[in-house]
């Protein structure tokens, strides 16, 4: 079975470069991703292909190579279904923040929503694929609101996770370290699904990265590989309480400790918390499954990277406080960096909310600068947290567009995302405009240790 037509539901981080990219390796197939969302879907076809919604590098290339050619985006959802072979689903599966499983479970109703329409609009046999990170057996609830349309139309389910990671997104869908798929391969209807969507792929990944398994065993994987990369860096994060009191380093211990083929160099790197939109999530799905099936130790076991995140993200801003003399009340706090991880705008989760939360609590005066997120979005992030009246966080936050201007006069400044553009910036004119002692906190480690020393900065980095 060869794909012609394919339509992808939700125009977000994960569907929209997948798609873009699937656009540009397979020009005889017509992808189109649509979204509920009318300015973003405006954003995505925006002349100015700079202007499309997300931030990533490189993808304003590919959106401008394939879109119009045989790319396209749409708020038209029921004429992209009933034209496609294929569906993909990308919609968000936010933590529920209600009822049973809130604060755990994901909120699968926008999925569901998405099952509803396409059984309502298909006149023909499609595949689905379900491209959201789901809880294990996601893929049945979807194949039971399908099948019972009675208007005979066929549906095959396969589990298709991404892997992306922000700021890496292209890099990661051209050249991925395995493709997953997960479909009924003990049935001639399934597998004939799973090998249309192989070929998809095969278009430029080689055949052997490619694994197929059953649809469980792949919603299970994917979120087992975010809980393991989530528990590396509270691994380490752990490590970096302990080198502050211990006078190791953690960028040494995480170097010694990398070494070892059976560890592994990648996410050792001690930051002030992870963020971004999956592993809390995930995590957090991954500890409603066990307890739902009554393994407790399990549970327990997989909530502790989260507890330890929470801790961390806390630590770092109840250490800033302390050593500005007990008190930021009134004070001026510049953060630098709003987005959960550099070359990304996307601020879900990030750590950033947390610190300034809990410094806004402390009654500092808190200003920012990030290169890519926009002023709206930074309120949206403290608004959403309620922890204050939205005028309460509009008169003490302020958003500027100049990282100099944000650290004029500040009592202290704290780096929260690792930006490379942090890196070089004039920080011997950054600290003649601060008061002093000119405080200065990396919670990336990205900043060098000895000059900023040596130009007079009471100098912290995590886990040193
Ligand atoms: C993650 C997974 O990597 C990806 O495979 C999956 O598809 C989606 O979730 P993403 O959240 O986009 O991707 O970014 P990732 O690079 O994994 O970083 C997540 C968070 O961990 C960021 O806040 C990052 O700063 C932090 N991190 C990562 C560390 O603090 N230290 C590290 O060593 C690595
Ligand atoms: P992700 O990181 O998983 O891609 P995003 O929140 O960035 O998540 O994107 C999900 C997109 O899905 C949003 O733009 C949202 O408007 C869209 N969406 C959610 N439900 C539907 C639906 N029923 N039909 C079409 N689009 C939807």
């Amino acid at each position: 079975m060869r794909i012609r037509n394919i339509c992808c539901i939700g125009a977000g981080y994960v569907g929209g470069p997948t798609m873009a990219v699937i656009a540009q390796k397979c020009p005889e197939i017509d992808v189109t991703v649509v979204d509920i969302n009318e300015k973003r879907i405006a954003a995505w076809n925006d002349k100015n292909v700079e202007n499309i919604p997300i931030y990533e590098p490189g993808l304003p290339e590919v959106v401008q190579e394939a879109r119009g050619r045989n790319l396209f985006f749409s708020t038209d959802v029921d004429a992209a279904i009933d034209k496609a072979d294929m569906i993909f689903i990308s919609v968000n599966t936010p933590t529920k923040t209600y009822g049973i499983g809130k604060g755990m479970a994901a909120d699968l109703k926008y999925i569901e929503l998405c099952a509803r329409q396409i059984a309502r609009v298909s006149k023909t046999d499609k595949i689905v694929v379900e491209k959201s990170t789901l809880p294990v057996r996601t893929a049945e609830a979807l194949k039971n609101i399908l099948d019972n349309t009675g208007n005979g139309v066929n549906f095959q389910i396969l589990s298709n996770p991404e892997f992306l990671a922000e700021g890496t997104a292209v890099d990661d869908l051209m050249d991925p370290d395995r493709v997953l798929i997960g479909g009924d391969i003990d049935s001639a209807k399934g597998k004939e699904a799973v090998d249309a969507l192989v070929n998809v792929y095969a278009h430029w990944v080689p055949k052997s990265k490619i694994l197929t398994t059953n649809v469980w065993s792949s919603e299970l994987s994917k979120l087992t590989a975010n809980a393991f990369l989530a528990q590396r860096v509270s691994s380490i994060n752990a490590m970096s309480e302990l080198c502050e009191k211990t006078g190791a380093d953690v960028t040494e211990v995480a170097k010694a400790v990398g070494m070892d083929s059976r560890i592994g160099s990648k996410f050792l790197k001690s930051s002030v918390g992870f963020g971004g939109s999956c592993f809390q999530k995930d995590i957090l799905n991954l500890v409603y499954i066990a307890k739902s099936f009554g393994l407790h130790e399990v549970a327990d076991y997989w909530e502790q990277v989260i507890i330890m995140n929470d801790h961390q993200k806390r630590r770092f801003a109840s250490n800033i406080v302390s050593s500005l003399f007990n008190t930021v009340s009134g004070k001026k706090i510049a953060l630098l960096g709003w987005a959960f991880k550099k070359d990304t705008n996307d601020t879900r989760e990030s750590a950033a909310i947390y610190v300034a939360d809990y410094l806004l609590n402390e009654q500092a005066e808190i200003v920012v600068y990030d290169p890519k997120v926009k002023e709206e979005q930074i309120f949206a992030d403290l608004d959403n947290l309620n922890s204050r009246s939205e005028e309460e966080n509009r008169k003490r936050v302020t958003v500027l567009n100049d990282p100099y201007e944000v650290c004029r006069d500040a009592h202290a400044i704290a780096v929260l995302t690792e930006w490379d553009e942090f890196k070089e910036m004039d920080w011997g004119k950054i600290y003649k405009d601060m008061l002093k002692p000119a405080f200065l906190f990396d919670g990336r480690r990205l900043l060098e240790r000895k000059t900023k020393e040596e130009i007079g900065f009471e100098f912290y980095a995590i886990g040193s």
